[in-house]
C-alpha cells in the first residue's frame, strides 16, 4: 500500500508544551507512523519552549493574512528525533509564556478564536491546492476543537480529506457569530449542518459535522459521547455520523515509560525484578516527607484537579486513610478549591499525606513508580494515559468504568485472577463511599503479597505499544480518503 502524506494539527506536544494527554498523544502518535513509512509531518503553534527548543528552525513559508481577522504569519520547519514539524510562527498571538490556552489568572486567552482560527486555517491550507510548500497532504488530522475548524475549510473550500479525533468533549471551543466573517468562513456555512451551534460558531461542531472521518481515544468513549449524559450536546450530531466515528485506544510510549530505563527513577525495575520498585517506594517517602515505611500502602495521584477526574470524591474520604492505615501522595494543578482542600489534608498529616500543586513531570515518574496503588476515579475519560502508565509501573490503579479506564483496567476477581488479565481495582458506583470501599480491598489485596506481584505482573505484561493504533489509524486515513472521494 502507498505511503501517505498526513498533516498532524495539535496544540500541544510533550515535552515541550504538555497541559495533558494530548501532548503525549501528540508526540508518540506522529512518531509511530512515520516509523511505519508515512510522510506525516506536526503543525503546532511556535509556542516559546519550541522556539527556544528549536533555535535552528528554518523559515520555509511566509503566509499573509488569509482571513480579515487573521494576521499574516509563518512556517519554520525543524525536526524532533527525525519527525519534521511545522512551526505556526505569529509572535502576536503565541509568544506567550506558561499555559497555552489560560491566561495567569486561569482564564481563557480572549483572542483564543483567532489564535486557533489560525492553527486550523493554516491545517487546511496545508492541505489544498494551493499549499505553502512544496507538499500537500493527503489528509488533515485535526486534534480537539483547537484545530477541529480545519474541516470546515477543506469543506467549503476544497482540499484534503479530514479527521478529527476527539479527546475530550467537554471542550468544544464556542464563540460569537462575528468569528465567522473574521475567520474567513463563508455566510452559507452559518447553518445547523454547517458551523453553527446553538446561535455560536463551534469550533468542535464544525469539525465533526464536516470532516471525513471522526475517531475518539477508546472504543467505550465512542459509544458513551453518542449519549446524552456523554456527549457534552453532541450526541444526536455523533449518532448521526455514527458510521464515521471510531474509537481508537490510545498507546504508550514505551521509551519514555519504561521503569527499567526511566532515567527519572532512583531505582530501575522490570516485572521480573520487583524488589527495585521497593526501593523507589521509600525514596518517594523520603522526598515526599512522608513516614519511611513498609507496612502501609502508598496511593498516587497525578492529575488536572477538575471535576472531570473526579477527585472530590478522594477528598471527600481521604482523612480517614492514616487510620486505614495508608499514605497519598498528591501531584496536580487545577481547580483552585480542590487544591486548597488537598494542601490542607497535606498540612493535618503530613506524614501520611503529600501534596505537590503544580506539573511536574520527573516527579509524575516517580509518583507512577513509587507508589502502590494509582486512584483515578474519573467521572468520564475519553481514554487516559496515566492509568496505562501505572500499569506499566507495576502500580495496579483504582478507576471507575468509564471510557478508556473501561477498556484498559481489569478488576481482581476470580475469573479475571485465572486468566491473568486481572490488572486493578473497578469502582462500584461514583460515590466517596464507593471509593472508600476499593481502597479499603486494594489494602486487603495488598497485605498478600504474592496475590498482589501477580496483579503487578498482570499489569506490566500487557501490550500498550502504539503500533497497534498506529496501524488503525492507518485505515481510518483511508477510509478518510475514499470518504472525500
Ligand atoms: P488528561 O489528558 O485528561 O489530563 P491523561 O491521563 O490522558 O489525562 O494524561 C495526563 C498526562 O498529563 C499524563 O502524562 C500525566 O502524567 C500528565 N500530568 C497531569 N498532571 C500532571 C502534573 N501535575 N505534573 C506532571 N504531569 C502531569
Ligand atoms: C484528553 C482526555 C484523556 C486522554 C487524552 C489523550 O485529555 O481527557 O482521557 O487520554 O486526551 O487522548
Amino acid at each position: 500500500m502507498s505511503a501517505l502524506s498526513i498533516l498532524f494539527a495539535t496544540s500541544e506536544m510533550a515535552p515541550w508544551v504538555k497541559t495533558g494527554g494530548l501532548g503525549d498523544v501528540a508526540a508518540a502518535l506522529p512518531a509511530s507512523l512515520r516509523k511505519a513509512g508515512h510522510d506525516i509531518r506536526v503543525l503546532l503553534p511556535a509556542y516559546p519552549a519550541l522556539k527556544t527548543a528549536f533555535p535552528e528552525a528554518e523559515l520555509v513559508a511566509s503566509l499573509p493574512a488569509l482571513a480579515p481577522g487573521l494576521p499574516a504569519c509563518r512556517l519554520l520547519s525543524a525536526k524532533a528525533s527525525g519527525l519534521p514539524l511545522l512551526l505556526l510562527e505569529c509572535p502576536e498571538l503565541f509568544d506567550r509564556p506558561g499555559n497555552p490556552y489560560l491566561d495567569a489568572s486561569g482564564q481563557d486567552w480572549p483572542d483564543n478564536a483567532i489564535r486557533f482560527g489560525l492553527l486550523s486555517r493554516v491545517a487546511a491550507r496545508l492541505g489544498q491546492p494551493d499549499s505553502p510548500l512544496d507538499w500537500a497532504a493527503d489528509v488533515v488530522h485535526a486534534n480537539d476543537w483547537q484545530a477541529a475548524l480545519a474541516p470546515a475549510f477543506l469543506h467549503y473550500q476544497g482540499g484534503a480529506a479530514s479527521v478529527v479525533t476527539v479527546h475530550n468533549i467537554a471542550f468544544q471551543g464556542c464563540f460569537g457569530r462575528e468569528m465567522l466573517a473574521a475567520l474567513g468562513l463563508p455566510e452559507h456555512a452559518w447553518r445547523f449542518d454547517g458551523v453553527e451551534y446553538h446561535d455560536q460558531l463551534s469550533f468542535l461542531k464544525s469539525g465533526l459535522q464536516l470532516c471525513s472521518q471522526i475517531s475518539t481515544v477508546s472504543p467505550t468513549y465512542a459509544r458513551e459521547i453518542q449519549d446524552e449524559h456523554f456527549g457534552y450536546g453532541l450526541a444526536p450530531l455523533l449518532r448521526h455520523r455514527s458510521d464515521a466515528l471510531r474509537g481508537i485506544l490510545n498507546g504508550v510510549d514505551t521509551g519514555i515509560w519504561n521503569p527499567a530505563t526511566d532515567p527519572a527513577l532512583p531505582f530501575a525495575y522490570a516485572a521480573n525484578r520487583l524488589a527495585a520498585k521497593r526501593a523507589n517506594k521509600t525514596a518517594l517517602q523520603t522526598e515526599m516527607g512522608l513516614d519511611v515505611t513498609a507496612d502501609r500502602p502508598l496511593f498516587g495521584v497525578i492529575s488536572r484537579l477538575t471535576h472531570q477526574k473526579g477527585l472530590d470524591l478522594l477528598l471527600t474520604i481521604a482523612d480517614g486513610l492514616p487510620d486505614l492505615p495508608a499514605q497519598l501522595v498528591v501531584l496536580g494543578s487545577g481547580d483552585k478549591a480542590m487544591e486548597a482542600g488537598f494542601a490542607e489534608l497535606a498540612a493535618r498529616f503530613p506524614k501520611q499525606i503529600a501534596v505537590k500543586l503544580g506539573f511536574d513531570e520527573a516527579l509524575a515518574h516517580r509518583i507512577e513508580a513509587g507508589s502502590d496503588c494509582f486512584v483515578m476515579p474519573s467521572r468520564f475519560e475519553p481514554c487516559g494515559l496515566n492509568q496505562m502508565y501505572s500499569l506499566r509501573y507495576g502500580t495496579p490503579p483504582i478507576v471507575r468504568a468509564t471510557g478508556g479506564l473501561a477498556d484498559t483496567v481489569v478488576d481482581v476477581c476470580e475469573d479475571s485472577l485465572a486468566d491473568k488479565s486481572a490488572n486493578g481495582f473497578v469502582l462500584d458506583g461514583d460515590t466517596p463511599h464507593a471509593l472508600w470501599v476499593a481502597m479499603e480491598r486494594v489494602c486487603r489485596t495488598w497485605q498478600d503479597k504474592k496475590l498482589w506481584q501477580r496483579v503487578q505482573q498482570n499489569g506490566m505484561r500487557r501490550d500498550f505499544s502504539w503500533t497497534h493504533a498506529a496501524n488503525e489509524y492507518v485505515a481510518l486515513y483511508r477510509d478518510a480518503i475514499a470518504r472525500k472521494a
